[in-house]
C-alpha cells in the first residue's frame, strides 16, 4: 500500500499551460487513458486530458471566445463541465454527452472576471469515478487584473497550480475506488494525498512572494491547510474573483470544487512544507460533541504535510510585493433578492440505514474487491445499484424535473441546510455571495464571488442567475460529494426571461 509517511521526492508537476488566442482561439481535449507514476514501483491506469493524468491548463482572457475542440477516447460516454465559467446552459456540459469516438466542439464566450476554474467529467452516473481516474484541467480567466495588481504571475515559477486530491492505491499500485455503501454515504475518501497528481512532492519557487492557485479536487475530502511553521498567508481570490484585500491567515479549510487563491512570502528562503489535518468530516450520528473533540485531537499532531517548499535565491528576479488592495466585489445587497427558497442536502439516513447494515461484511473490506480498472466496464450508477438514495428537499435527483424557474437577471436567496455532515453545495451558470455560515456573518476569507461553498449546518447565499438556460438543458446544483450527487443530491433550475 502507499503510505503517506514516505520521502518528499518528485519535483511538483506543473500542467503545461495553453493560451487558444495563439492558435486561432481553438485548444483541444483528448479524454483518453493513460499510464502514470504515482506510487513508487509500479505504473497506474488512469484517465486524464491530452495526457495520462489530470488536464493542461486553458488560459483565456475575459472577452475572447475560445472552441474547445473535445475528443472522447475512453471506452464509455463522457462529457465536459466548465465549473466556474459563467456560460449558457445548452454548452455547460452535463446535457452534452460524448459517446466513445465521438466529439464535441463548444465555443465558450467567456466573459468574467479573472478566476481560476476548472473542467471535469459530469455523465451522470459515472462523474464521481472518471474524475477520480484522473479527469481534471484547470481554466485560468485573465482580465489584466494580476498585472495592474502586480501579482506574481509567471507560470510554473511563482504562480502555482495547486490541485489537491485523496486516492487510494492497491498493492499492484492501482487506483481503488472504494464503492461500499460506507463510502457512499460519506463520499469515497483515499489514503494518499496527492498534488497535481504526485504524492509528497517538492517545489522550488524563487525566495519571494509566490501565488498559489488551490483546488480541492477530491471526490470528497476537506483539506484543512497550513504551513509547517504556522506562517502567516494572504488570500486574493474565492472560486470566481478577487476580494476587495489580501486577508491574512494561518489556516484555511477548502472543501470539493473549491478555489482560493494565496500569496504566500517565501523571501526567507527557508524550506516549509504545506500539511492538511485529517479531515474530520463525514462521521455520520456523532454527536456536536464528539466532533468537537475529533477536530481538536486532529489538529496539530496528526497533520500530515503534502507539500514541500524549497525557495531558492533568485537576486536577478523582479520583486513582488502584497497588494494593499485588490478588486472589491460589488455590495451584495440581500435586499434586491426577488424571493428566498430552502433546499436540505438530505442524507436521507433513515432511508439509507437498512443498505448501510446489509453490507456489513462490504464494509469490513472497504469495498476493495473491485478497483476501479482504467479500462472497466461502465460501472452505471454506483449507489443506485445497492438502493442507497440521497436528495434535495426529499426528492431524489430527476432529470426530468425542474426545482426552481428563476427570472434571468435576478437575485434570490437560497438557504442551504445541511443535514448529517457538512456538504460543499455547488451551482452551475450561477455566481453567489455567501451571506451567513451557520448563522454568523461569513468570514472575510470567503466573502468574495463563489460557486461552491461548504455548508455546515447551514448558510445563506444571495445568488445571481445571469445565465440563461433551456428545459431541455438546464443549469444544475448539487453537493459537490461526486457520491452524494450521484446517488441523487442534486436538482435542477430554469433561469429565462420573465417576458
Ligand atoms: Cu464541478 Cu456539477 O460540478
Ligand atoms: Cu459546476
Ligand atoms: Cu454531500
Amino acid at each position: 500500500m502507499a503510505k503517506t509517511g514516505t520521502a518528499f521526492g518528485a519535483p511538483l508537476p506543473v500542467p503545461p499551460i495553453i493560451d487558444p488566442a495563439s492558435r486561432g482561439g481553438a485548444f483541444d481535449l483528448i479524454i483518453q487513458e493513460g499510464k502514470s507514476r504515482i506510487v513508487s514501483g509500479s505504473e497506474t491506469a488512469t484517465y486524464g486530458y491530452s495526457g495520462p493524468l489530470l488536464g493542461p491548463i486553458i488560459r483565456v482572457r475575459s472577452g475572447q471566445s475560445v472552441t474547445a475542440n473535445v475528443v472522447n477516447r475512453l471506452p464509455m460516454l463522457s462529457s465536459v463541465h466548465w465549473h466556474g465559467l459563467f456560460i449558457p446552459s445548452d454548452i455547460d456540459g452535463p446535457f452534452n454527452p460524448i459517446e466513445p469516438g465521438q466529439s464535441w466542439s463548444p465555443t465558450l464566450k467567456v466573459n468574467q472576471q479573472a478566476a481560476t476554474t476548472w473542467f471535469h467529467p459530469h455523465p451522470h452516473g459515472d462523474t464521481a469515478r472518471q474524475t477520480y481516474m484522473g479527469l481534471a484541467g484547470l481554466m485560468y480567466v485573465e482580465d489584466g487584473s494580476a498585472e495592474a495588481f502586480d501579482l506574481p504571475r509567471e507560470h510554473g515559477v511563482d504562480d502555482l497550480p495547486i490541485i489537491l486530491q485523496d486516492r487510494s492505491f492497491g498493492p499492484d499500485g492501482q487506483l481503488i475506488y472504494d464503492r461500499s455503501p460506507m463510502a457512499m454515504m460519506h463520499g469515497s475518501r483515499g489514503n494518499t494525498t496527492m498534488v497535481n497528481g504526485a504524492v509528497r512532492p517538492v517545489s522550488k519557487p524563487p525566495a519571494g512572494l509566490v501565488r498559489l492557485r488551490l483546488l480541492d479536487g477530491a471526490n470528497a475530502r476537506n483539506f484543512r491547510l497550513t504551513f509547517s511553521d504556522d506562517r502567516t498567508f494572504h488570500v486574493i481570490a474565492n472560486d470566481a474573483g478577487w476580494l476587495a484585500e489580501p486577508v491574512p491567515l494561518k489556516e484555511i479549510e477548502i472543501s470539493p470544487g473549491e478555489r482560493y487563491e494565496i500569496l504566500v512570502d517565501f523571501t526567507d528562503g527557508k524550506p516549509v512544507e504545506l500539511l492538511t489535518t485529517p479531515d474530520h468530516n463525514g462521521r455520520f450520528g456523532d454527536s456536536i460533541a464528539e466532533r468537537a473533540k475529533q477536530l481538536v485531537a486532529t489538529m496539530r499532531e496528526r497533520r500530515e504535510a503534502v507539500l514541500r517548499f524549497e525557495p531558492q535565491p533568485a537576486p536577478n528576479r523582479p520583486k513582488h510585493v502584497l497588494p494593499k488592495a485588490l478588486s472589491a466585489p460589488e455590495r451584495a445587497e440581500p435586499s434586491r433578492a426577488v424571493r428566498r427558497r430552502t433546499w436540505t442536502l438530505d442524507s436521507m439516513m433513515a432511508a439509507n440505514m437498512p443498505m448501510m447494515r446489509a453490507s456489513g461484511a462490504a464494509m469490513d473490506h472497504g469495498g476493495h474487491a473491485a478497483p476501479a480498472s482504467a479500462g472497466g466496464a461502465m460501472p452505471g450508477m454506483p449507489g443506485m445499484a445497492n438502493g442507497m438514495r440521497m436528495g434535495i428537499n426529499g426528492q431524489v435527483y430527476d432529470a426530468n424535473r425542474i426545482d426552481a424557474d428563476v427570472a434571468l437577471g435576478s437575485q434570490e436567496i437560497w438557504e442551504i441546510v445541511s443535514t448529517e455532515m457538512a456538504h460543499p453545495f455547488h451551482i452551475h451558470g450561477a455566481t453567489f455571495r455567501t451571506l451567513t455560515k451557520a448563522g454568523k456573518p461569513v468570514a472575510a476569507h470567503e466573502a468574495g464571488v463563489k460557486d461552491t461553498v461548504l455548508v455546515d449546518t447551514k448558510a445563506e447565499l444571495l445568488v445571481s442567475f445571469n445565465q440563461p438556460s433551456t428545459r431541455d438543458k438546464p443549469f444544475l446544483f448539487h453537493c459537490h460529494v461526486l457520491e452524494h450527487e450521484e446517488l441523487g443530491m442534486m436538482g435542477s433550475y430554469l433561469a429565462q426571461s420573465s417576458t
